[in-house]
């Protein structure tokens, strides 16, 4: 008898989803982008990360909780993207929204900068790349690069062809950034909003100073100002 891993999987992760979430994840599977479940990979603060397969390919599934994500913090992040002006204030809309901007975000800073290629999304679900090789690859606090320099100057690079693609990524760290093979990857771009974005400019900066200050206290001498204006100039 061949029994199908993914689908097993599935049956034994169901009761960690709601019924309306148990649906989108079989949509997905009735539209053959995944056969099943692999299993959880990181239960996030607003999200929970799993992996998925289709055929030999893995690939990560994100859920954004219905229940218990803050939808307040999301409808106030939303608001100030032109893109989203017109959006009403209902929590299902909104992660639905939310879901949507990063699934968008991602599929124009995939082609510029190293970042998972989103493959569809419905509902509160998004299905992307999975970035590693037999494990998902580390974030950056947890793997400091061999090259700090190097890897720190790829970081200003990419946030520098995310702005000029007219992107700010709006929640970068140390978190959000994995160190692949010692090349950033960006992640969680749900936040990342569009330059026109009045806070943009704000958002860039807390950017750059957060993940500068992570390269600062582990020794790498840095000039916060400078690569701000390498971006935005
Ligand atoms: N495409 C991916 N490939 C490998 N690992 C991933 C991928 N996406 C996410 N992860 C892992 O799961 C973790 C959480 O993902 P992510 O940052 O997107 O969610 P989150 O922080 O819960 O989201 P949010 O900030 O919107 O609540 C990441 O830090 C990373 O370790
Ligand atoms: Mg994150």
């Amino acid at each position: 008898m061949v029994i199908n891993k993914g689908r097993e999987a599935f049956r034994i992760y169901k009761n960690v989803f709601d019924n309306f979430t148990i649906q989108t994840i079989l949509k997905f599977m009735s539209r053959k982008y995944i056969d099943g479940l692999i299993g959880p990979i990181m239960i996030g603060k607003e999200a929970n990360i799993f992996l998925a397969e289709k055929g030999d390919l893995k690939v990560v599934m994100k859920i954004y909780r219905l229940q218990s994500c803050n939808f307040n913090t999301m409808y106030g992040y939303l608001k100030s993207d032109p893109r989203y002006v017109n959006l009403k204030k209902q929590r299902r809309k909104v992660i639905f929204k939310w879901v949507q901007r990063e699934f968008r975000n991602l599929k124009k800073s995939n082609k510029i900068i190293n970042a998972p290629k989103p493959y569809s999304f419905l509902n509160n679900v998004l299905l992307m790349e999975y970035i590693g090789d037999e494990n998902p690859a580390p974030q950056l606090k947890d793997k400091y690069p061999k090259n700090p320099k190097k890897f720190y100057d790829e970081i200003i690079t990419f946030a520098k062809k995310m702005y000029e693609a007219g992107l700010v990524h709006a929640d970068l760290s140390e978190y959000n950034i994995l160190n692949f093979n010692e090349s950033p990857v960006f992640i969680d771009m749900s936040q990342s909003t569009s330059i026109t974005d009045y806070l943009a400019d704000d958002y860039l900066k807390r950017d750059i100073n957060i993940i500068s200050n992570f390269f600062i206290k582990n020794g790498l001498e840095v000039d916060v100002d400078a690569s701000i204006k390498r971006i935005s100039d």
